[in-house]
């Protein structure tokens, strides 16, 4: 077990903009665009929030959003980014050993951990031990599935650039991947799709 995020940490203060850099401006927001339209969230639990680029979308679909992050940088700097939006608390949580009780939130949301992450099955499953009966499940994750191949030469080159060598846990998680993770889990799949254009990202929703 991992005891402190070392990788990521690095990039708190600005993750977002190398994001935007890394990404495309046109694939993030079209990535955001889909998540605006998830609505009724209620009681939401946000893991791997990083500095909050999707936690404020969410939070406008949700009564509560609790964004954690397992790095005390990210937790920081979402908690000084999303200060002004009232219905957002941050806290610093590792997705493998949540600090929260069983059933205790009506949707996780997890945007690009799954594919970051050393054991992302488990962290599946941790995620359903805290959601309701019911409950709904909301993962989005940068993918090099369905992309062509000068757009993955062209990421690569830009991914490299603005982090360095790639995460020592970085993998391609797949579209069916992801969705047989939570087919063992016991969850009902209620919508899976590669989203974006240049960049992809798999969107997969399902129910407790
Ligand atoms: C690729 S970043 C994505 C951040 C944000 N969700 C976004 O898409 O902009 C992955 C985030 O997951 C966090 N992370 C890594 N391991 C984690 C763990 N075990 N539990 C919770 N967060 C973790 C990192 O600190 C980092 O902020």
């Amino acid at each position: 077990m991992i005891q402190k995020e070392i990788y990521w940490s690095r990039f708190a203060d600005d993750f977002e903009e190398r994001n935007n850099y890394v990404i495309g401006k046109a694939d993030l927001d079209a990535m955001l665009a889909k998540l605006s339209k998830l609505k009724e969230l209620k009681n939401v639990l946000e893991l791997g929030c990083g500095n909050g680029t999707y936690s404020r979308i969410i939070a406008k679909n949700a009564d509560q959003l609790l964004a954690t992050d397992f790095s005390d940088e990210m937790a920081n700097a979402s908690e000084v980014r999303l200060k002004s939006i009232s219905n957002i608390t941050v806290e610093k949580a590792n997705c493998f050993n949540l600090p929260y009780a069983d059933n205790s939130f009506d949707t996780i949301f997890m945007a690009n951990l799954l594919h970051i992450i050393p054991q992302p099955e488990k962290a599946i499953s941790e995620a359903k031990r805290v959601l309701k009966k019911d409950g709904a499940i909301i993962i989005i994750s940068y993918t090099s599935e369905g992309m062509k191949f000068h757009n993955i030469l062209k990421m690569i080159c830009r991914y490299m650039k603005t982090y360095g060598k790639p995460s020592p846990f970085a993998q391609k998680i797949k579209l069916t991947d992801a969705q047989n993770m939570l087919v063992k889990k016991d969850f009902k799949i209620t919508e899976a799709s590669l989203i974006g254009s240049k960049m992809k990202a798999i969107f997969v929703t399902a129910q407790k």
